[in-house]
């Protein structure tokens, strides 16, 4: 069959996600990620936490995974220079951080400038770091969320990519909120991570670069959608 332009699809980038835990929204990345036509491949899991549930999960699924246990590590410097090893030799271009609860050094953060992203339940640059369903219902905000942002040497504080707004209910607690962010955050990480892995979301010297937007690329609402009741 001759190609044309149409027909000749860019490599898919390979990804590996970094859990911790549970690994819902690994899960949602997975599932994403089967569909023929999306444009990243998720290569590796890999947990700091051998007894992480979404661990056993990816391996049930056959995906390649990797425990890196950050206590036989002397220090942060000698556990990322062997992450990076890892990430080198399965040839990784994208690192999705996905419930990963470990703080990476500046170093490694530039190394990996606009290829890492991660996702936080709020939107930023509101509710930092933990308990951020607590810090939304105690400031008494009607509407959360959830953000997809490549990551910075500053916690939860990198350039935003996508957000998905959720509301607040009054009878809302931090377990009913969390549960509803959680669903925005299946629906929008698979979305940021298209974005990112078909450029049309990258990071310029200090900013988000959007390419093309509109009718004539993809549709950016996408990853960014509201509450609806
Ligand atoms: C998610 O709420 C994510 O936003 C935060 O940690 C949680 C991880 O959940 N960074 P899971 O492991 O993906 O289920």
């Amino acid at each position: 069959m001759t190609q044309t332009p149409e027909t000749i699809r860019a490599p898919k980038k390979r990804v590996a996600i970094l859990i911790s835990g549970r690994g819902s929204n690994m899960q949602a990345l997975v599932t994403a990620a089967r569909a023929p036509d999306y444009p990243a491949e998720i290569a590796l899991v890999i947990s700091n936490r051998p007894e992480a549930p979404g661990l056993a999960w990816a391996k049930e699924h056959g995906l390649p995974t990797l425990t890196l246990d950050h206590q036989l590590y002397e220090n942060r410097e000698h556990f990322e220079g062997q992450l990076q090893s890892v990430l080198e030799m399965s040839k990784i271009d994208l690192v999705a951080l996905a419930g990963f609860m470990r703080l990476m050094t500046p170093g490694f953060v530039e190394r990996w400038r606009g290829r890492m992203l991660n996702i936080h339940p709020s939107l930023l640059p509101l509710f930092k770091g933990l308990r951020t369903h607590e810090q939304a219902l105690a400031a008494g905000v009607r509407i959360s969320g959830c953000t997809v942002h490549f990551v910075s040497p500053e916690m939860d504080a990198g350039p935003i990519i996508a957000q998905a707004a959720v509301p607040v209910l009054p009878a809302d607690t931090p377990e009913t909120l969390a549960a509803r962010v959680l669903e925005a955050e299946h629906r929008l990480y698979p979305q940021a991570l298209s974005l990112v892995a078909q450029d049309q979301i990258s990071l310029n010297a200090d900013s988000i670069a959007f390419q093309r937007v509109g009718s004539e690329g993809i549709n950016h609402a996408d990853a960014l959608f509201s509450p609806s009741l």
